[in-house]
């Protein structure tokens, strides 16, 4: 059987450069890309050392940019869009270009990433997209209303492409996590504004939320190890705790937090829908 061939983004620190060593680990094959080999200089070395290849990738690229760099990979068993960060702010104050580099980062950048795999997929009639979300597009918190939408475009876009590629041999899998040891919350403090200066009227309770994200940093509850062994079980098949799951869950819930989280959103929403069950088929034509 020929060696799996994965396409990590955003390699360079966290979730991607643990499971990319993984991966290797394994004995297959992965093209991890980080933004900047200069910059991720540790990052890429370990890469190497380990049997890895390393591009360079920014997911602020044009989609012919993109493209350029992701077509050329001949074979593509398994693209994980896991780059990504987030600005935690009140919804009022985010500026245009804060908004845009958020949703280009997490949204358009993998989509890019997805469009330019699709053709080699298809072509081998097999592969698995797998698309890093966040407990945050289910069950968004105060101070995440821009995270959380590029979270959820990721995640409808995901649904939708899954039912248009299934036929192909194409599955397409939303990772869920919570709060994981990374170095997430630092990437956040760099692009979100200074907790001082949220407007009073927002401290309670965008100040809170972001003053408590800040503090936790170190201390998660998930374990990148953990985490992204749940996801190389779910992907591939291969036994362990999620292995299971493999092609059975249209998304991968990772930390207990993200659990509860999202079960007590979806509680939430079929109270909701049964309460208007009446009202909503009273729209209807009688006919
Ligand atoms: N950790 C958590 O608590 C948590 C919770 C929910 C969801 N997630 C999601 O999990 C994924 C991985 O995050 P992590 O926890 O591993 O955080 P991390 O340690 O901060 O790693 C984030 C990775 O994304 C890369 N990245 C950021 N902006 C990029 C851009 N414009 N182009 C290319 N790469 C970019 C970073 O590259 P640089 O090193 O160059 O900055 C880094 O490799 C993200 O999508 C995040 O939203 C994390």
């Amino acid at each position: 059987m020929p060696t799996p061939v994965w396409l990590i983004t955003g390699a360079s620190n966290g979730l991607g450069l643990v499971l990319t060593l993984r991966v290797l680990r394994a004995g297959h094959h992965v093209i991890a890309s980080v933004r900047s080999k200069t910059k991720s200089a540790d990052a890429v070395q370990k890469i190497e050392k380990a049997g890895g290849s390393v591009i360079e990738m920014d997911m602020t690229e044009s989609q012919e940019s993109i493209a350029n760099k992701v077509k050329p990979i001949a074979r593509i068993d398994y693209l994980v869009n896991n780059a990504g960060y987030s600005i935690l702010a009140a919804c009022e104050v985010i500026t245009e270009k804060e908004a845009i580099l958020q949703l280009t980062t997490n949204f358009f950048g993998p989509l890019y990433t997805m469009q330019a795999a699709l053709p080699v997929m298809r072509s081998q009639g097999f592969g698995t997209i797998v698309n890093v979300s966040s407990v945050a597009a289910q069950d968004p918190l105060p101070a995440c209303s821009l995270y959380s939408a590029s979270k959820a475009a990721l995640e409808a876009a995901s649904e939708s492409l899954a039912k248009e590629v299934a036929r192909h041999g194409i599955r397409v899998l939303i990772v869920e996590p919570g709060n994981f040891r990374t170095n997430f919350v630092s990437a956040l403090a760099d692009a979100s504004p200074d907790p001082e200066s949220i407007p009073p009227h927002y401290d309670d309770p965008v100040g809170q939320i972001v003053r408590k994200f800040l503090t936790v940093h170190g201390k998660q509850i998930g374990n990148p190890e953990e985490g992204v062994e749940r996801i190389f079980e779910a992907v591939t098949g291969e036994g362990g705790k999620a292995g299971h799951l493999a092609g059975n869950v249209s998304r991968l819930v990772l930390g207990s937090d993200a659990w509860r989280r999202m079960k007590r959103k979806s509680e939430k929403d079929i109270n909701e829908l049964r309460m208007q069950e009446e009202s909503a088929s009273s729209t209807d034509f009688v006919e």
